[in-house]
């Protein structure tokens, strides 16, 4: 069935997957999942999970087989010939997987809660080859440093593929942000009733800064609504934890935002740092929640210097506009200078470096644990307030569950 936003921008592949059981077929189902070979999902797979099961991945129904899995990592395509750009697989231990067969049904589990049935269509290695051509292709390095890779690494030898039909809702999604939680369907909807007919996509897994709230609004001036859509799944150890980020982002919107403009979500998917090709990713999702345009600033979905500053724009410049399907609208490094007195880029400012405001992720990490109030110039006090408060506050939990573990003497 069409959905009444659908004229404004097409989910990928046309059609808005919805694999989410309800009712008395849901009832029906999870009995019969009680019987089933019970496969435990990582943290990744239960985003993906969550993330396919509302068509936020459309056109993926499931888990990759590896006609879509090989061509995906060849040359950013399905099979089909749709453009998509970072594998979306169930891996596991290669003992599991032989006790699966083709045409079997099997049931997907967090711990011992059924989540989802999966009809199993197809079973691939994962084996150090696969993994290594996976590594250097979706990556561009092999190196187990790089916080996706080492995941990739870490899971198991085996694949199994097939669509998914959702019972019961991962852990996080019925209790981290439910009210944040809007499925594609919900946001086109959203988006609709507000009138709107270009919406802009923000990506992030930061807390938010003056450089940041410079490209959105910069974004805002030319599209009628600002969809902010933090990423809340697996992000690596040392990331500022999910939810001080989407304090800082509601401290934020209270006053610095038009409430009519800005719709606020989270995205439940898994960080992969995959630079240039997640950025393709995050897009092509974004389309699905919405949105016309998305914002591609400096090394997005970077990490450490594994890819260009740009290379993440780049890469759009690879696609025929009308397979991406949406528009990336792209940011230089964007900075406070102390001379313009405003944030600014080297496209806008003529001074010199000295003169600009830089703190990296690293660095801002640790003025926070340190108990230190970020500069004003890098972010709004209001936001620097909320940060400084979570942080601190995680560090103290975590210091004392340290206590509680420690060994006696
Ligand atoms: S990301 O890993 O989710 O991309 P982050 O939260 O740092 O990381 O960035 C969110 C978006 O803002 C990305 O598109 C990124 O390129 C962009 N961005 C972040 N900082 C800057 C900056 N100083 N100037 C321009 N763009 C930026």
């Amino acid at each position: 069935m069409s959905q009444p936003y659908d004229d404004v921008i097409r989910p990928h592949g046309g059609l808005l997957i919805d694999r989410v059981l309800r009712g008395s077929v849901r009832e029906a189902v999870r009995e019969r999942a009680d019987r089933l070979l019970k496969v435990p999902l990582d943290p990744m797979g239960l985003s993906d999970l969550e993330l396919i099961a509302t068509g936020a991945l459309s056109p993926l129904s499931g888990f990759m087989n590896r006609a879509d899995y090989d061509r995906c990592v060849e040359e950013m395509r399905l099979a089909s010939g749709l453009v998509w750009s970072v594998p979306v697989t169930l891996a596991l231990d290669e003992d599991l997987a032989g006790r699966i067969s083709e045409g079997q049904e099997i049931a997907l589990c967090e711990g011992d809660q059924i989540l989802a049935v999966m009809d199993v269509t197809g079973k691939f290695a994962n084996d150090r080859k696969v993994k290594e051509r996976e590594a250097k292709s979706v990556y561009q390095t092999t190196e187990a440093a790089h916080p996706g890779v080492a995941r990739l690494y870490r899971r198991g030898e085996a694949h199994i593929g097939g669509s998914i039909w959702l019972v019961e809702w991962p852990g996080a999604a019925r209790t981290e942000f439910p009210e944040l939680r809007h499925t594609p369907a919900e946001t086109r909807r959203m988006f609709a009733r507000r009138g709107w007919r270009s919406v802009v996509g923000f990506q992030t897994r930061n807390p938010i800064h003056r450089a940041h709230e410079y490209i959105q609004k910069t974004a805002l001036e030319i599209v009628d609504g600002l969809f902010l859509h933090p990423l809340v799944g697996e992000t690596k150890r040392g990331d500022i934890p999910a939810d001080v980020r989407i304090a800082s982002y509601q401290a934020i919107l209270r006053d610095y935002y038009p409430a009519e403009r800005v719709v606020l979500g989270v995205f439940p998917a898994a960080m992969r740092y995959a630079g240039p090709r997640e950025a393709i990713f995050h897009a092509i999702a974004r389309k699905n929640y919405g949105c016309t345009h998305f914002i591609v600033g400096r090394d997005h979905a970077g990490v450490g210097e594994y890819y260009g500053t740009y290379d993440a724009q780049n890469i759009f410049d690879q696609f025929p506009a009308e397979d991406i399907g949406i528009i990336p609208l792209r940011f230089e490094h964007a900075f406070y200078c102390r001379k313009c007195k405003s944030v600014v880029s080297a496209k806008t400012c003529p001074h010199q470096p000295e003169d600009r405001v830089f703190l990296s992720g690293t660095q801002v990490r640790q003025m926070l644990e340190r108990g230190e109030m970020l500069p004003e110039e890098f972010t709004r006090p209001e936001v620097a307030r909320v940060l400084l408060e979570g942080v601190q506050q995680h560090k103290q939990a975590q210091e004392s569950a340290n206590q509680r573990t420690a060994p006696d003497h």
